[in-house]
């Protein structure tokens, strides 16, 4: 690898820069997860999730990233041959789309533009006219990192509730847990998909499933095979504090103290930070003269921010220059979006001064490599930051 002086700038939205207080809890000799003392961490953990996730009921820890976590949410609460409902949100619906016909589901998607949230009104359509409730679960994407579209998930809990249907609602809220306001039982989703590499803070390889009692109950009756990802195994086992298997030991130090930080900073605070840098990174696109992928104002991202190209410029090239030239890694746009944006990173661990340095090297970016843009989107995204 070329030499490259001062810290790289890691912006992509996921895994996210892992503060130093994490990376020095991980950074210990690994004990027995079998020992007498195990347990107070494993507990003390549990507890925290719930906190985050807001849920009173179990939080399941997985050593996987997070498509093991869609995984044990589909084959713990559905049989062969089940119905889901899956609005199409972007790149990461559709694969958990085409994970759950690989499993043997039949998925009735909603097909959408990649530039829109899941609709409440179609999820509502879709419900009312199955008059049988064949539809075992409605499966949505939280917040689509492909997209920079966050759903409105308590609209569409709203939606189902209309209609009085039984489908279980199942989110993923993989780059939007410990960001973006999520609140699993409030808003009465049934199974939560997280992993630990965004508003966690801690590298990739953690993931997890927050789970309601009918999800429980739906558990018992379900009949997709499943043997790593079983609940029953992890939930028996968690009781005591232990894992049926060996767990991600050192990954679970660095989750306490990313725990502990989000506890210091108060997860209302957090919500607030990630909300201020994104609405400062959207000054700075339309001050640029771009244009924001997400079509509803009520739909933008506050985890990351999708930014379209003019016509004719590829963003890959332009990600490209970025990286070598300013040390910026930025993310790709995914699936049929191909080229056509690239995604600003602004969750996690991340401060005034990282957000403006980010945007620097995008404005010094689009210049370098002759994107058409107005100057001053770095200056509009500096006056918001240093008013508000
Ligand atoms: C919203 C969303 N869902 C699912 C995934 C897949 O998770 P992983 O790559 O950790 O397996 C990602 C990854 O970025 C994601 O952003």
């Amino acid at each position: 690898m070329t030499f490259r002086s001062g810290r790289h700038f890691l912006q992509i939205p996921g895994p996210t820069n892992v503060p130093d207080r994490v990376l020095r809890a991980i950074d210990r000799p690994t004990v027995d997860h079998r020992g007498p003392d195990f347990p107070v961490l494993v507990h003390e953990i549990i507890d925290g999730l719930r906190r985050v996730f807001r849920t009173s009921g179990p939080v399941i820890i997985f050593s996987a990233s997070g498509t093991g976590a869609w995984e044990a949410a589909l084959t713990n609460t559905l049989s062969p041959g089940d119905r889901v409902l899956m609005p199409e949100t972007g790149h990461f619906s559709s694969l958990w789309r085409s994970m759950a016909e690989r499993l043997g589901l039949a998925v009735e998607s909603i097909p959408s533009d990649w530039r829109h949230g899941a609709k409440p009104s179609e999820v509502e359509a879709r419900l009312a006219a199955d008059s049988g409730q064949r539809i075992r679960a409605v499966a949505v994407v939280h917040n689509e990192t492909s997209t920079g579209v966050t759903s409105r998930v308590p609209e569409i809990r709203s939606a189902i509730d209309r209609v009085k249907h039984p489908a279980l609602f199942l989110v993923d809220t993989i780059s939007s847990l410990a960001s973006i306001d999520y609140r699993h039982d409030e808003w009465g989703v049934d199974v939560t998909v997280a992993g630990s590499q965004k508003g966690l803070m801690l590298p990739p390889g953690l993931s997890f499933n927050a789970v309601s009692g009918r999800a429980l109950a739906a558990a018992k009756k379900a009949q997709l095979a499943r043997t790593y990802w079983d609940w029953q195994a992890m939930l028996q086992a968690n009781e005591s504090g232990y894992f049926p298997y060996t767990p991600s030991t050192n990954l679970l130090f660095g989750l306490r103290e990313a725990l502990s930080m989000l506890e210091e900073e108060g997860l209302e605070n957090v919500f607030a930070r990630h909300a201020r840098h994104a609405e400062a990174t959207r000054r700075a696109v339309r001050a640029w003269g771009l244009e924001l992928n997400p079509l509803d104002e009520r739909e933008h991202s506050n985890s990351l921010t999708a930014v379209r190209m003019p016509e004719g410029h590829d963003a890959d090239r332009l990600r490209a220059l970025i990286l070598d030239r300013f040390d910026l890694s930025l993310g790709q746009a995914l699936g049929k979006q191909k080229g056509q944006l690239f995604r600003i990173g602004h969750l996690g661990s991340f401060n005034d001064l990282m957000l403006c340095g980010t945007l620097a090297g995008v404005e010094m970016g689009l210049l370098a490599a002759g994107v058409p843009h107005r100057a001053g989107g770095l200056s509009a995204a500096m006056e918001y930051l240093a008013a508000s």
